[in-house]
């Protein structure tokens, strides 16, 4: 790991009602307050935004939501804006993530103005990329990321660039149980890195990458010594506080 302080960012997806939020907040805030050296998130639904924001004030868990439209405000049915998710005081974002392309069209052009709009509201983005297991078979993951990575940054100017968090999370690792390798996991990371440095040589050095893709507590530990990493996204396992909780343990090293 890196001299970067890491983040454990657990993604709830559509899971969990304000009731269920609570209760989990309660166990994890206990679990986290003493764990030094690592930034916790967890992003949440929005009906549980603010519930969650108000409960874990004054602690070291930030609140992130999943999603945001790059407008402001307007005839966006069904939509949430940054300034809207800044006034329930979300701190960050989950930007692009492979469920919201592959089932709600995120593009990346959308992408390249929500990232400096989610900034632009004082919050932290975590842009997501990854590879589908066929493009890794077709040694395409290089392609994918870096046209991913160039085309959602393009809307973000050289000196916000290290604000930016960026996941990655390779499609074939998501929710199946096959996390990638360590080999795999540092090569796509120190990859997109060295992207970022084509932009921005330090930016890229302040600049976060977590993993992403069945994360579990048995694996963190590995995943989060790897040179490049720093830190993760968790999915399933950010669900229970106690399994989130060792994953936050594992980031701090
Ligand atoms: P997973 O999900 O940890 O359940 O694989 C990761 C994610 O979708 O961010």
């Amino acid at each position: 790991m890196s001299a970067l302080t890491p983040l454990i960012a657990g993604n709830w997806k559509m899971n969990k009602t304000r009731a269920q939020a609570e209760e989990y907040i309660q166990a994890l805030l206990p679990a986290v307050s003493s764990v030094d050296a690592v930034d916790v998130a967890i992003c949440v639904p929005f009906t549980a935004l603010e519930a969650m924001v108000d409960s874990a004030r004054g602690s070291r868990v930030e609140v992130y939501a999943q999603n945001m439209h790059q407008e402001p405000e307007g005839a966006f049915t069904g939509e949430v804006s940054a300034t809207m998710l800044n006034d329930v005081g979300a701190q960050g974002v989950v930007l692009g993530h492979s469920e919201r392309r592959e089932h709600f069209g995120e593009t990346d052009r959308a992408l390249a103005l929500k990232v400096p709009a989610a900034l632009a509201a004082g919050m932290t983005p975590i842009l997501c990329v990854g590879e589908t297991e066929g493009e890794r078979d077709n040694d395409d993951t290089d392609r994918k990321l870096r046209q991913q990575i160039k085309d959602a940054l393009a809307g973000v100017r050289d000196e916000r660039l290290a604000e930016v968090v960026i996941a990655y999370e390779p499609i074939w690792a998501i929710g199946t149980g096959r996390v990638a390798s360590a080999e795999q996991a540092q090569e796509a990371i120190a990859f997109i890195r060295a992207l970022v440095g084509d932009r921005d040589s330090s930016a890229a050095e302040k600049l976060r990458i977590l993993y992403g893709g069945s994360v579990k507590p048995e694996n963190a530990a590995e995943l989060m010594a790897l040179k490049d990493v720093n830190g993760a996204l968790v999915g399933g396992a950010s669900l229970e506080a106690d399994s989130f909780a060792q994953i936050v343990l594992a980031g701090a090293g």
